[in-house]
């Protein structure tokens, strides 16, 4: 019904994945794997690209307006696909998630504030608190028997400064892929209430998870902490329109609503036409094709675990959730340098080094398997040929 594994040459579309690949990392775009930023190399699913011809048809692009069409998309996604019941005046639509996080900085901190990180994790969140000028308190990720992330609660408690104001959570996890459960939702957010913290839950990849798992929303799981809640979730993961940059910050509590908006009109920015009909499009209409990704991710993520965990002291964290695969390769015994020149120069490959994303990624690689099967196999036997000699 959708074809996925349709090769699609993104090279010269101003593509950051397979464009920006050279001078990124080194590999080459005549004969790399983009395997690095979080976007899929599948079109958008045909709603979307319909809803997108009908915009140009019309042809006339001027500011996005009567937002309820929009707004009742989200709602209806989120209640039918997460049973997650939203407001309208919930809702504010930005520039993307890592503009809401800034956003959020602005409404609640003061630079100097400390803002509370599991590491590793998504490195934007890093970037965005050190431009902003908040201090990072990480607290390293654990790994347990079976190589899955753990929090250490007791740990971070213990380290703590005092000038913490922030935990940002990211459910699912990227790096990784991990889904945590109902018990470690509750437990993040007691933890943030029992020290006033303010929850903000980063759920842009709520919708990529694998068949038989399941995410649960953090106002599920918490609903008696909704009063120091922000969500952070967007269609453009799942339905690969990330280059539309528009996601939404749901902040269940009024006040800190109201707090939220005043710094989100200082920005002086307002929702983009093109973002919002595709989110409207795939929202309304993308439920068969999510389910027919995630289904196909799977498959991918169970022949790049089981290529990439044949190399001898290699191994691939399990996979609940998202594309990003994370590939421990300590028991090679190689240092960061020697690991990263063997995947961009020996396997051609342009992956994330792991300590970009904080403490506890050094040994560690990123790939992302949105891509065509017939890619994550090529990538697997080049990286299989690249350590050839540990076999
Ligand atoms: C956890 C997480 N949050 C946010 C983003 C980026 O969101 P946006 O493009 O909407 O800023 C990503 C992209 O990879 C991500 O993994």
């Amino acid at each position: 019904m959708f074809d996925f594994d349709e090769v699609i040459d993104r090279h010269g579309t101003s593509c950051a994945k397979w464009d920006d690949m050279g001078p990124g990392f080194g590999v080459s775009a005549e004969d790399g794997l983009a395997m690095w930023v979080a976007d899929m190399d599948f079109r958008a699913p045909q709603v979307v690209n319909d809803a997108l011809h009908r915009l140009a048809d019309h042809g006339v692009h001027g500011y996005f307006g009567d937002e309820k069409p929009y707004k009742d998309a989200i709602i209806g996604w989120m209640e039918r696909r997460h049973g997650w019941t939203v407001a309208s005046e919930q809702i504010a639509t930005v520039h993307g998630i890592v503009a809401g996080l800034a956003i959020c900085l602005r409404a609640y901190l003061q630079p100097g504030d400390g803002v509370i990180l599991f590491t590793p994790v998504y490195h934007a969140f890093a970037k965005i608190l050190k431009a902003n000028g908040m201090r990072i308190h990480e607290s390293p990720l654990r790994l347990d028997a079976d190589g899955r992330f753990q929090l250490d609660l007791e740990a971070l408690a213990a380290s703590l400064k005092g000038d913490e104001k922030m935990l940002v959570f990211c459910s699912p996890h990227n790096p990784g892929g991990r889904i945590w459960t109902p018990e470690e939702l509750r437990a993040v957010a007691e933890f943030c209430a029992e020290r006033d913290l303010l929850l903000v839950s980063d759920e842009i990849h709520h919708d990529i998870v694998m068949p038989g798992a399941r995410h649960m929303p953090m106002p599920l799981a918490a609903p008696e902490h909704l009063g120091r809640l922000i969500m952070l979730t967007a269609a453009t993961k799942v339905f690969n329109i990330a280059g539309g940059l528009t996601g939404n910050v749901i902040i269940p509590d009024k006040a800190l609503r109201e707090r939220f908006d005043v710094a989100h009109r200082a920005t002086g920015t307002s929702v983009n036409r093109l973002g919002a009909v595709m989110v409207t499009a795939a929202y309304s209409g993308g439920d068969a094709w999510c389910d027919a990704l995630c289904a196909y991710l799977a498959e991918n993520a169970r022949v790049f675990k089981q290529g990439v965990d044949a190399i001898p002291g290699v191994s691939m964290m399990p996979l609940e959730a998202t594309y990003l695969a994370w590939v421990d390769f300590r028991g090679t015994g190689m240092e960061p340098p020697e690991l990263t020149a063997r995947i961009r120069k020996d396997a051609r490959i342009a992956a994330n080094d792991g300590p970009v994303f904080g403490t506890g990624g050094a040994g560690f690689m990123r790939f992302n398997l949105g891509t065509q099967r017939s890619r994550v196999e090529e990538a697997v036997g080049r990286l299989q040929a690249a350590f050839g000699d540990l076999q």
